[in-house]
């Protein structure tokens, strides 16, 4: 299975902050959004990523991640010339994702929980179809929305006036093989891009959509207004400074997936020379 981390986009709701940068690059709390989604996809034990960006941000991407190799990882950064939608991802990717399944992250979710990479197996372990997460949220026409009948999705509606239930669609998604083939028969909204929940639509209709819900133990949260972003920073700010771990810190993922030696992590470390360096290096003394 391939995975892609999506981080193209116009961030338009972000502007000013996001004229001159990428809007996965802004901080959440102490480390740049992009992190966040990263992690989800080490944590799934995804050795491989497709990050796609804006063709500003490669050089800048480049930068921070290189080739992923300090992390144990193949990264390789792809360009979306324009936003034409999420589903693009997978045009922009077919020459790596062949005849693969494939795994997709939006770079600006965030997830956090006890007990959230069982809930995908499932979805890495997809043989056929597709498979996503439903997230019982307090106003649904915000999101792509699942309506259901005796527990099988019957449809999926975009940002609905009447929503059908109150569970929503996250930023993060499983297909099989036949997605690249799906994308390319799909034509451009009314805002003139490619949408995912067209791309949803196909599966339902072929019965071929499974999605889990995912309870109050595990968040879920949207990074991409100034609202959102700033409540995240909090969350996080709030959880690492009570206990004595960092939320979603690819270096120490690394480490505990044996993709790096300690060794390895301290030479990291040296780099930092703040709390974030120390954090790693306390890592290696245990
Ligand atoms: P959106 O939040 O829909 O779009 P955006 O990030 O451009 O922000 P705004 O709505 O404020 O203009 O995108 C969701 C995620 O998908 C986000 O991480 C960016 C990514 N994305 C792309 O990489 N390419 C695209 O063409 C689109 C539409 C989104």
């Amino acid at each position: 299975m391939k995975a892609i981390l999506l981080a193209g986009g116009l961030g338009t709701r972000m502007r000013p902050s996001t004229l001159g940068i990428n809007k996965h690059l802004i901080p959440v709390y102490n480390k740049p959004m992009i992190y966040y989604s990263l992690s989800v996809l080490m944590l799934c034990k995804f050795k491989e990523v497709i990050l796609i960006c804006d063709p500003s941000s490669k050089a800048i991407y480049k930068k921070i991640f290189s080739n992923g190799k300090y992390l144990g990882m193949k990264i390789k950064i792809l360009i979306q010339k324009n936003p034409n939608g999420i589903p693009e991802a997978f045009l922009v990717a077919k020459k790596y994702i062949k005849n693969q399944n494939v795994c997709l992250i939006l770079g600006d979710n965030f997830f956090y929980g006890q007990g959230f990479y069982e809930s995908l197996k499932k979805g890495i372990n997809l043989k056929k179809g597709a498979f996503f997460l439903a997230y019982n949220v307090q106003q649904p026409e915000n999101y792509a929305v699942i309506k259901q009948k005796k527990n099988k999705i019957i449809d999926i509606e975009e940002k609905p006036k009447n929503p059908k239930s109150n569970l929503a669609i996250p930023g993060l998604y499983f297909f099989d093989k036949n997605v690249v083939r799906y994308c390319k028969e799909l034509i451009k909204s009314n805002r003139n891009e490619l949408e995912i929940v067209d791309l949803l639509k196909i599966y339902v209709k072929n019965n071929l959509a499974n999605f889990k819900e995912i309870r109050r133990g595990i968040s879920w949260l949207d990074m991409g207004s100034f609202d959102d972003l700033n409540d995240c920073s909090n969350y996080i700010r709030a959880i690492e400074k009570r206990q004595n771990f960092m939320i979603s810190s690819p270096e120490e993922i690394a480490l505990l997936n044996n993709w790096i030696s300690k060794k390895q992590l301290i030479e990291i470390a040296r780099n930092y020379k703040n709390k974030y360096g120390e954090y790693l290096f306390n890592l290696c003394q245990k």
